[in-house]
């Protein structure tokens, strides 16, 4: 069959809808706000993306440190059929932080889904790449969701056959906390059901040097990418954080196996959000990002805990990154 055209007996051409699940400008203000006021200052990883964030984010994955979007697409190609026998065919494909849905063409290629639901929180980059995936894969149901996948979705299942296949790659799951993982993993099972199956991309831990390079590019994309969060508080929260007083720090910590992001301020200060205000000491940080890396083992048993099995796991060439095959144990 010539690329990307409609499987054998499908007449009709796919739709491309929009769905919003969450309202998220209210969580974002309710987010800062809160994280702002803990001792040690801390916010979610999903407040990074904004449409600018979004698009920061699809820069780091072209840096030559980056290797975790290379090493993932280079381990898709190597056991594309492979995965496709673990998903089986006409599942609906249900990805999570689906960003500029770089890796699902693939997968859409191969698996030849009945419907493919991208979820995001960023709404341009969600609405991009669904728009460019109607385009490319004419015969496609695209059912986009603007929502927040750490919170029960409404996702569009009225229109879902075949056997529900979710698709989380990119290692985003290693941006939650383990017990965070755990409950989205729990949750995820509820919202789909006990026949579904899950394809995990999760980043493998590795020479701490190979880590710290890749979250400190030489060209400082990951230092823009962290310190947008606090441009997009200026811009959507009527903040008024001035950048150059803080500096992006990015480190291993091998005791908890994660890399951690902040923003360190350089000098005591302080910061108004609205009409909120909050001081920082010289030093002080607010914690932005955590980067879980795992073992193959140590994600097996992760899963195990939220009821899955580990029936495959597949690594690219180079053993940097694994994608996890999981149905419900
Ligand atoms: N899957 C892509 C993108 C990974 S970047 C890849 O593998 O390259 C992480 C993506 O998850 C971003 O697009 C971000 O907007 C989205 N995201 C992060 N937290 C989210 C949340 N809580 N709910 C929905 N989307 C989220
Ligand atoms: C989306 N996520 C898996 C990326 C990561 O590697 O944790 C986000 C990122 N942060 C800095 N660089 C990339």
């Amino acid at each position: 069959m010539a690329r990307n055209a409609r499987p054998r007996g499908t007449a009709r051409l796919g739709t491309l809808r929009f769905s919003v699940s969450i309202v998220p400008a209210d969580s974002f203000r309710e987010d800062v706000i809160a994280g702002l006021s803990l001792p040690q200052k801390s916010l979610p990883p999903k407040c990074f993306y904004d449409a600018n964030g979004s698009r920061l984010f699809e820069a780091i994955c072209r840096l030559k440190e980056y290797y975790p979007t290379r090493a993932e697409i280079a381990l898709t190609r190597a056991h594309l059929g492979a995965i496709v026998r673990f998903a089986g065919p006409r599942s609906t494909l249900i990805e999570y932080g689906s960003g500029e849905s770089v890796k699902s063409p693939l997968l859409i290629e191969a698996l030849r889904p009945a419907a493919y639901i991208p979820v995001d929180i960023s709404n341009d980059a969600l609405r991009k790449a669904a728009a460019k995936l109607h385009r490319r894969f004419r015969w496609l149901d695209v059912l986009a969701v603007h929502g927040d996948f750490s919170r029960p979705l409404k996702l569009p299942m009225a229109q879902a056959r075949g056997r529900r296949v979710v698709y989380f790659p990119g290692s985003t799951i290693g941006n939650l906390t383990p017990d965070e993982a755990q409950t989205f993993l729990r949750m995820t099972r509820k919202q789909v059901g006990a026949r579904s199956a899950m394809l995990v991309g999760v980043d493998l831990k590795k020479d701490a040097n190979v880590l710290h390079a890749a979250y400190n590019d030489a060209k400082g994309v990951t230092a823009a990418f962290n310190l947008n969060l606090l441009a997009r508080i200026n811009r959507e929260l009527r903040g008024d954080f001035k950048l150059r007083r803080f500096r992006h720090y990015a480190f291993y910590n091998a005791a908890l196996g994660r890399i951690e992001m902040h923003l360190v301020s350089l000098v005591r200060q302080s910061v108004k959000v609205g009409k909120h205000r909050f001081s920082f000491d010289t030093g002080e940080s607010i914690h932005t990002e955590n980067s879980y890396k795992y073992s193959i083992d140590g994600f097996r048993a992760l899963a195990a805990s939220a009821g899955f099995k580990g029936e495959k796991v597949w690594l690219d060439p180079k053993g940097l990154f694994s994608l996890h095959g999981l149905v419900a144990a």
